[in-house]
């Protein structure tokens, strides 16, 4: 049989966090959802111990769409599973649900607690416990840290006598529950718990909800005369929970730098201020590339290594390939940007762009559902959609392909070693054949063959003498 079962409390409204009906587990952070956090914590944790484990979330308030994001995000794969708690009756009560609901939890050696909402436990919190754990042959333990204002947490409140060393016991008192006695002790239960199963199902049944929110507290497992204990953490930060958006924000920002210290430290990503720098969790970024300020990496985008990613420039769902030169306030979505080409600055990439090898995007340019081959320019002023153009083609400033005939976008094909004078507009659909050249101010309406040469503009008429007409002089 497994050795770990993890759970993870996700079943309540949430209702402080104001996310316009979103439920709390799928709150948007760092590029993921919070439920993404622990999930993905608790598999590194099986990983470090070897071990294949399962996990459960405990499902209430708005299951079916929290269930629905689960299902499109990790597949129906058998170690994640969730269990529907139908009323939220207190977190003993969705333990109980977990334990009713999935026939398989009873069998695992230990049960992992972990709530849905505090994405910045680590591998290293969950190690330390287990390790208290085990060493002192324990059947229960919380991770605690101190707060200077503990306001609204659970308080560890533990035995005077610590002479005796059999009685590691401790309990939890909730807020609403405090006395005058109790009310300053600044030791707080994360929510962060390993117990052995067997000492969880001879006791949770046991649980009343006689206090004051007349709930199941899972915190009553916890008591005085068990063989339970703490640990203390010294880094409280990392317990901290989002109940509302001030911590969904400031959890948030912890995040992006964690994110930022791992690209630096560990894959030598350079940054010049990464503290303004926002990075999303899956984002890959590869060694010796360089960071400008302002600069935000959405969804699931790769940077490759020894890209230069100019100040203030956004990037979301692409693909940059090493050695690429994206130049300052560039702004670039799903599109892909291969070997050192140089994008901007103020370039525009839309989905579906695809910037070849070595090819040069410059200012203003916009570029959508387009395959540029290596080596083409487009240096200044342009708009290319629905285009393809060949190798080493040198399109000049503000050419336009016109794909829009109101109903229908039209394709474009321009071949390869071909040049395209200046303020140049093609009506699309046309094609412009391999090493041709096209005059500038051009307005083509008809496709040409390689090697062509093609004009289309006004003829021009100069009368010597005759511009005093059309001058109007101020008397
Ligand atoms: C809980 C602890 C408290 C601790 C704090 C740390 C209890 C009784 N109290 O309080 O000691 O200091 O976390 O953040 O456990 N949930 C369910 N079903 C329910 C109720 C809650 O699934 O019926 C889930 C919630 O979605 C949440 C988690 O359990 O993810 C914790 O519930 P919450 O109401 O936030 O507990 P706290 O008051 O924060
Ligand atoms: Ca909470």
């Amino acid at each position: 049989m497994k050795k770990f079962g993890s759970v993870i409390l996700a079943a309540g409204e949430g209702r402080r966090l104001k996310l316009n009906g979103t439920p709390k587990p799928l709150a948007p952070i760092c590029g993921k959802r919070l439920v993404d956090f622990p999930i993905q914590v608790i598999e590194k944790f099986y990983q470090s111990q070897e071990e294949i484990g399962e996990t459960t979330v405990v499902v209430g308030y708005k299951r079916e769409e929290v269930e629905s994001y689960l299902n499109s995000r990790y597949g129906k794969c058998d170690d994640l599973s969730y269990v529907h708690q139908k009323e939220q009756k207190g977190t003993a009560d969705a333990l109980m649900s977990y334990f009713s609901e999935n026939k398989d939890a009873a069998n695992f050696s230990y049960t992992i607690v972990m709530c849905a909402d505090t994405p910045l436990i680590r591998e290293y919190e969950l190690t330390t416990l287990y390790n208290h754990l085990i060493d002192n042959n324990l059947d229960g333990v919380a991770a605690s840290f101190t707060l200077e204002n503990p306001y609204g947490y659970g308080r560890i409140i533990k035995k005077r006598d610590r002479n005796n060393e059999s009685s590691s016991g401790f309990h939890i008192v909730e807020e609403r529950d405090l006395d005058s006695k109790t009310e300053d002790i600044n030791e707080v239960n994360s929510g962060l718990y390993i117990l052995k199963t067997s000492f969880i199902l001879s006791h949770l049944s046991n649980i009343k909800s006689n206090n004051k929110n007349g709930e199941f507290y899972l915190t009553d497992l916890f008591q005085d005369d068990f063989k339970v204990d703490t640990v203390l953490f010294e880094d409280g930060i990392k317990f901290l929970g989002v109940n509302n958006l001030e911590q969904l924000e400031i959890v948030g920002r912890s995040l992006y730098k964690e994110k930022n210290s791992i690209l630096r430290d560990e894959l030598g990503v350079r940054f010049i201020d990464s503290s303004s720098v926002y990075i999303d969790w899956d984002v890959n970024v590869g060694g010796g590339t360089v960071i400008y300020p302002n600069v935000i990496i959405e969804g699931e985008s790769n940077v490759g290594n020894n890209v230069i990613v100019g100040l203030g420039s956004y990037l979301k769902s692409s693909e940059i390939e090493e050695g690429v030169e994206i130049k300052a306030y560039s702004h670039l979505e799903n599109c892909i940007v291969r070997k050192n080409a140089v994008v901007g600055p103020y370039a525009r990439l839309r989905p579906a762009a695809d910037i070849g090898e070595n090819s040069k995007i410059g200012n203003f340019v916009e570029i959508k559902k387009s395959k540029l081959k290596s080596g083409v320019k487009v240096s200044h002023l342009s708009y290319i959609g629905d285009a393809e153009i060949g190798e080493n083609t040198n399109i000049g400033c503000g050419f336009i392909t016109c794909n829009y005939d109101g109903v229908n976008k039209h394709k474009t094909v321009i071949g390869k070693n071909s040049f395209i004078g200046s303020d140049t507009q093609v009506c699309a659909p046309l094609t412009i054949g391999d090493e041709c050249f096209v005059g500038s101010g051009s307005t083509l309406t008809k496709s040409i063959p390689d090697n062509s040469f093609a004009v289309a503009r006004g003829r021009q008429i100069t009368k010597e003498g005759k511009a005093h007409r059309f001058i109007k002089k101020n008397k």
